[in-house]
Formats: structure tokens, sequence, C-alpha cells
């Protein structure tokens, strides 16, 4: 079903004067960094890249050095694991796409930096998922290991339901409820998918300003032009 986004949605055509809610993109970021990156990167998405939705320098170092990254090799030609830095992109919770499948019942989760885009009915289907588990209905042959829902085509997933009321407490006090955190993760994963959505609209208005000024000026040096040919 379609929802209400700050933002319009990132494939709305209609939308040129919305940017996005960067308070529900923060919490989605919290969403994001407490529950679904336990399983899925973001490897699109940098650290520093946060600056853009209002977090101070200060606020994006503290996050990147929440995180263990591990680096190398060294000198010595071994691994080491450092803090991360605002450089960093986002950190893989897995080494590789084999042990991403291994521990979750052999689907990899996929990477989130454009799964937004990347879906049919962008938002709507990403918050529609993370709000559709129900029970399997009567008939339905589910495969064990997997989880039913509504809106996962084929209704069988391999990823358990990631969100429930209150499973996170927000730090701006918003109450938590599932639908809530599916909300502001899913406008959180449309600004990593599209982060230049705002410039794209402004520089678009500002194109469509000019044409509509020069189709009048050139109109009036038609006018000039042809004016003693009678
Ligand atoms: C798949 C989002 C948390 C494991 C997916 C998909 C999305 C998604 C959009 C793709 C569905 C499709 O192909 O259409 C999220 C979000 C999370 C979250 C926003 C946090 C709120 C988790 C967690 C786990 C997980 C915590 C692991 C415990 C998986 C797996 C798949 C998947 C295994 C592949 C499912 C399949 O193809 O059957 N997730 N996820 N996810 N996710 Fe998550």
């Amino acid at each position: 079903p379609a929802q209400n986004w700050g933002h319009g949605g990132v494939n709305s055509f209609l939308s040129f004067f919305k940017g996005y809610d960067y308070a529900s993109v923060q919490r989605g970021l919290q969403v994001y960094k407490e529950v679904c990156a336990a399983c899925h990167s973001l490897h699109l998405v940098a650290y520093r890249n946060l600056q853009e939705v209002g977090f101070t320098e200060e606020e994006v170092k503290a996050i990147a050095a929440s995180v263990e990254i591990t680096d190398g090799p060294n000198d010595e030609g071994e691994m080491f694991a450092r803090p991360g830095l605002p450089a960093d992109r986002f950190k893989n919770p897995f080494p590789n796409k084999q042990a991403a499948a291994f521990a979750n019942g052999g689907k990899a989760p996929p990477d989130l930096s454009l799964i937004v885009k990347a879906r049919a009915h962008h938002e709507d289907y990403i918050y529609g998922l993370l709000t559709g588990y129900t029970d399997a209905p009567a008939g339905f042959d589910l495969p064990s290991g997997l989880a039913y829902n509504q809106y996962f085509p084929g209704h069988a997933i391999a990823m358990a339901q990631p969100l429930y009321d209150n499973g996170i407490t927000y730090t701006d006090g918003t109450p938590a409820t599932a639908a809530q955190q599916a909300h502001d993760v899913t406008t959180f994963l449309a600004w990593a998918a599209e982060p230049k959505l705002e410039e794209r609209r402004r520089v678009g208005m500002m194109v469509m300003i000019f044409l509509v000024i020069f189709a009048g000026i050139m109109y009036a040096a038609k006018r000039r032009v042809w004016a003693n040919l009678h």
C-alpha cells in the first residue's frame, strides 16, 4: 500500500519541492545500526556522508569509531582491527557473500545501498516488507527456516521479522512502534540510494524556470527580427 513519505518518494515525478525528513533519516540510521547492520551491508555509503543529513563532524567521527574495521595487511602481512574512520564505508557484517549466505540458511542478505531503487514500488515495498509478516494462511506450504511475508514475492522469505514494537529505544524519544521504525529505516535507505535527490530537484526547477524565461526572450527576439516583413 502507498504510504506518505516526507520526500514524496525517490521515484516521484510530482514532488519537486520536497526534501528528506532529516529527523526520520537520523532515526532510520539508528534502526539500521541496531537491527539491520547485523546482517546487511551498505557498501556504497561512507560514514562521512552522514554529514549531509545533519550530523556534525564530531558526531560522524563518533559513529564511525563505534565500529571495528578489519584493515591490512600491514607491513608484517597481517590483518588488524582498528576503529572506523569517517572515510570508511559502512561495515560489512560478513567477510564475503558465502559467509553471509551460510549464516542465513543459504540466502545472503542483499546489500541495502540501492535496494529502495532496485525494487518495484520503492519505499512502499520496503515498508510493506518490514511490516508484512503474518502467519502463513492455511494450506500454504512454508519451508522450515523461512518466514511468511505478505509482500515478499513468493511469500516465503529467509529474513525473520526484524522489527518489533519497542525493539529499540529512539534517542530522540519518538515512540518506537514497529511501523515507525519501518518508516524511518525506509526513509534512511531512500536517502542512501538517492542522496542527491534534493539537489537534483533544485537543479531541475532552475532549469524549468530558465527555459520559461528563455522561451519568452526568444519569442520577443523572433518578433523583432521579423517585424519588418510584410
Ligand atoms: C532480505 C531489509 C534486517 C536477513 C532483505 C531485503 C530487504 C531487507 C529490503 C530484500 C527483500 C527482497 O529481495 O525483495 C532489511 C531491513 C532490516 C533487515 C531494512 C532492518 C530493519 C535483517 C536482519 C537479518 C536479515 C537482522 C538477519 C538476521 C535477510 C536475509 C534476506 C534479507 C537472509 C534474504 C531473504 C530472501 O531472499 O529470502 N532484507 N533487513 N535482515 N534480509 Fe533483511
